[in-house]
């Protein structure tokens, strides 16, 4: 499958999904900690682009904390939750390839449990138009898997749905994210949450 089947494919599971998917989030989520280490390196009302925003459960904390958001998403219907959701936030259905048509730049940019459906050969053009769309200084926050069974396959939350996986090394994150001129903040390994394996990198655009 090339990157645009697979958006094609996961477009149409997280329309099927949205519903499930909000019911299974928790008040206490198990990331906190990690969102709250990459907020601390942003100013008082920074703007943050939340990419493959989902359901709005980062937009909604973002902006209970004055942050300025805005999301996009590839699933009309996670569109839909999150800005029923937050309301003062702009929630956009566009597909994260085309971020670099996004006019402003943002001071954070986060990416969280998204490079899971990005192919390898996409990854480089990916996190280097996340990177154009940083002001200097801005920070980048992702959370990727790193251990899930890779490929397409049936979806845990509905077997009517398709789910594809890949899954990355912080070693080649890390790379990526040092050629397009970022310095590494904090990395975060073998993480666990919601019962997957993840690593969480911050970093900085010089
Ligand atoms: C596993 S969910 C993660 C949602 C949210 N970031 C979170 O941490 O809960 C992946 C999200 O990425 C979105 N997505 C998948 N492929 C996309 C693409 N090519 N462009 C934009 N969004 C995409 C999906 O619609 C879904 O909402």
């Amino acid at each position: 499958m090339d990157y645009k089947e697979i958006e094609q494919e996961m477009e149409k599971t997280y329309d099927g999904i949205s519903c499930k998917y909000l019911k299974m989030q928790k008040d206490d989520w198990e990331d906190k900690k990690y969102v709250n280490s990459f907020i601390s390196y942003l100013k008082p009302n920074s703007s943050i682009l939340d990419i493959g925003c989902g359901t709005g459960e980062l937009l909604e904390y973002f902006s209970s904390l004055g942050f300025k958001t805005m999301g996009i998403d590839i699933s009309r219907e996670m569109v839909n939750i999150s800005k029923k959701r937050v309301i003062n936030s702009r929630v956009f259905k566009m597909s994260l390839y085309d971020v670099s048509k996004i006019k402003e730049r943002f001071d954070g940019v986060v990416a969280t449990f998204v490079f899971v459906h990005i192919p390898k050969e996409k990854i480089s053009d990916v996190i280097k138009s996340i990177n154009s769309k940083l002001k200097k200084d801005g920070i980048f926050f992702t959370v990727f898997t790193t251990s899930l069974k890779e490929g397409l396959q049936e979806e845990m939350l509905d077997r009517n749905y398709k789910y594809y996986a890949v899954n990355y090394s912080k070693d080649e994150i890390i790379g990526i994210l040092e050629k397009n001129g970022m310095e590494i903040l904090d990395v975060f390994s073998k993480i666990e949450i919601n019962g997957v394996l993840t690593d969480i990198i911050i970093s900085k655009k010089l």
